[in-house]
């Protein structure tokens, strides 16, 4: 039976039907998802599965609360998951409590979309100290991530750094200087909004160990830092040398705006306000500095220079002059990184499993190398980077190969189509389609009093609470 009411068809129709599994709810699983059910011959019935109770990946657990509108993209995938050769199996985990051979013997085509869940780190002494945390785990807590829930961050520090000039480096700044309430009519954690309430951080430095040209900010988040009600703004470090000025003339449009606005920022008067985001240019840390409690109380940096590469890239280089900054609290924000998943080509350096355009290969790649009916999309093929829409190109291009693939015969052969009982036995917590309704529904209601868009339930059991009000 279909989820959204519809049987799944039987006999002959059913024997033309090919079966995929998605795995990873996120948006290069959805677009994946809508693009299959959209083939009209041969026709796809999609099983979308994810680890966790919810749908919608780094849309719920990674764009920052106080960007609703970005979020507003789910509608599209709630429609995707209304199509009746569509069903949702929540709280199912790939590697765990389902295998990849369990898949191979149920579906013809079976895609990993799992996205990259840890962070890359800094590889410097201090690392580890308390107060220094992945941006990623920052990012997950206050969203309301289920695994990230009990984390601490201790918010009574006053200096912050975080390490990095991207989009997510941003946000965390953002997170950190947005006041009480501007935060509270956002779906923010409700232990994030807590502890950002109490927060002691008045002084964030972000941290880039190339100079303004170089920057991996968009405008309108960059524009938006100009903004805050409580931070004024401190660009240091920020004047284009002579090898970033003559590259910068081949960039997009993008870096030169991005210079002209932090440009703008460095001219900027203080107006008073109570907190300082900084962006502190061409350094690099080197150690992280702790306090006799195993507490970091600073980062030692390096100033950098910016170098030619032979091949006309723009690299940072030590200058071999260092300097101290106080902080209590570091975010290394340089990047996601995939997780290897049991018995799936994993490419260690790249930290992404690998593929050759979306096809998953070993080792020796190329044709004779191809897993037949295993393909990859998101950010676990091509690494993690690209805002959401990127993956729907991404996608079309996956779904482009298995189409190749199902014309040439070359599909995964399943023996059976038990997937419902394979579910029911491995996964007893599973949540369909129904029981994220059921969530979204408690969560929804729960933010209404406050004009929240809603309350999110951050805990594993209350989801799975919430999934059962509705069977
Ligand atoms: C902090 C942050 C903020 C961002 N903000 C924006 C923004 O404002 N605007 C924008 O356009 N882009 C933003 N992006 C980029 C955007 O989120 C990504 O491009 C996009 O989410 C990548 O999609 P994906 O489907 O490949 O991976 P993901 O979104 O990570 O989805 C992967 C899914 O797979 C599931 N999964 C993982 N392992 C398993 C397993 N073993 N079994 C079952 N399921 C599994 C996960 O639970 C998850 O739901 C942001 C990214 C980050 C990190
Ligand atoms: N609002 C939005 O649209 C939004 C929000 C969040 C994320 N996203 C997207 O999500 C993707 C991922 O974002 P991200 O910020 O994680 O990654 P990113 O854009 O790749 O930025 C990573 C940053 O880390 C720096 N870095 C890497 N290694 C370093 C090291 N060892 N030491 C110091 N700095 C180092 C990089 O500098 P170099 O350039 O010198 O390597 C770069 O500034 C991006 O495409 C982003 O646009 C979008």
């Amino acid at each position: 039976m279909g989820q959204n009411g519809s049987a799944r068809a039987g006999g002959d129709a059913a024997a033309a039907l090919l079966r995929a599994a998605i795995i990873g709810a996120g948006p290069s699983g959805f677009y994946a998802a809508a693009q299959l059910l959209a083939v009209a011959e041969p026709e796809f019935a999609v099983d979308l599965f994810d680890r966790l109770p919810t749908p919608y990946g780094l849309v719920r657990a990674g764009v920052a609360p106080d960007h609703p509108k970005i979020k507003s993209v789910t509608r599209a995938y709630d429609k995707t998951a209304r199509h009746p050769r569509f069903r949702f199996f929540g709280h199912v985990e790939l590697g765990t409590d389902i295998t990849r051979e369990d898949l191979l013997e149920r579906y013809h085509v079976v895609l990993y979309a799992v996205g990259t869940a840890t962070d890359k780190r800094l590889g410097i002494p201090g690392e580890d100290l308390r107060g220094s945390h992945a941006a990623t785990e920052f990012v997950a807590w206050y969203n309301g991530h289920p695994d990230h829930t009990g984390l601490e961050f201790d918010l009574r520090a006053s200096h912050a750094v975080v390490v990095g000039n991207g989009n997510v480096a941003m946000d965390v700044a953002r997170m950190l200087a947005l006041a009480p309430t501007e935060l509270e009519a956002t779906d923010v954690a409700d232990h994030a909004l807590e502890a950002l309430r109490a927060s002691g951080v008045r002084d964030i430095t972000l941290l880039g160990r190339r100079g303004p040209a170089q920057v991996a900010f968009t405008n309108p988040e960059l524009l938006e830092m100009g903004e805050l009600e409580r931070a004024d703004l401190e660009v240091a470090g920020g004047e284009l040398d002579d090898l970033s000025a003559a590259w910068l003339a081949d960039q997009d449009r993008t870096a030169h705006r991005n210079v002209e606005i932090l440009q703008e920022y460095a001219r900027r008067p203080r107006s008073g306000k109570p907190i300082t985001v900084r962006f502190r240019f061409l350094a690099s840390p080197v150690e992280l500095l702790g306090d006799e409690e195993g507490r970091v109380r600073g980062v030692r940096i390096e100033r950098n220079a910016i170098a030619a590469r032979e091949d006309g890239t723009l690299a940072a280089r030590g200058t071999g002059t260092f300097e101290e900054l106080p902080a209590q609290l570091v975010f290394r924000s340089i990047g996601y990184r995939g997780v290897p998943l049991p018995g799936i080509p994993f490419d260690a350096d790249r930290g992404l499993i690998r593929n050759a355009g979306g096809r998953v290969c070993g080792e020796a790649g190329g044709v004779g190398d191809v897993y037949p009916g295993e393909y990859v999309t998101g950010w676990i093929k091509r690494g993690p980077s690209g805002v959401i829409g990127t993956n729907k190109k991404d996608s079309q291009d996956t779904i482009g190969r298995i189409l190749e693939d199902a014309g040439a015969g070359r599909l995964n052969a399943p023996s059976r189509d038990d997937v419902e009982e394979l579910v029911a036995e491995r996964a007893e917590h599973a949540v369909t389609w129904m029981g994220w309704e059921a969530i979204d529904a408690v969560e929804r209601a729960a933010g209404e009093p406050n004009g929240r868009p809603r309350v999110k339930l951050a805990a594993w059991e209350a989801l799975r609470d919430a999934a059962r009000t509705r069977a």
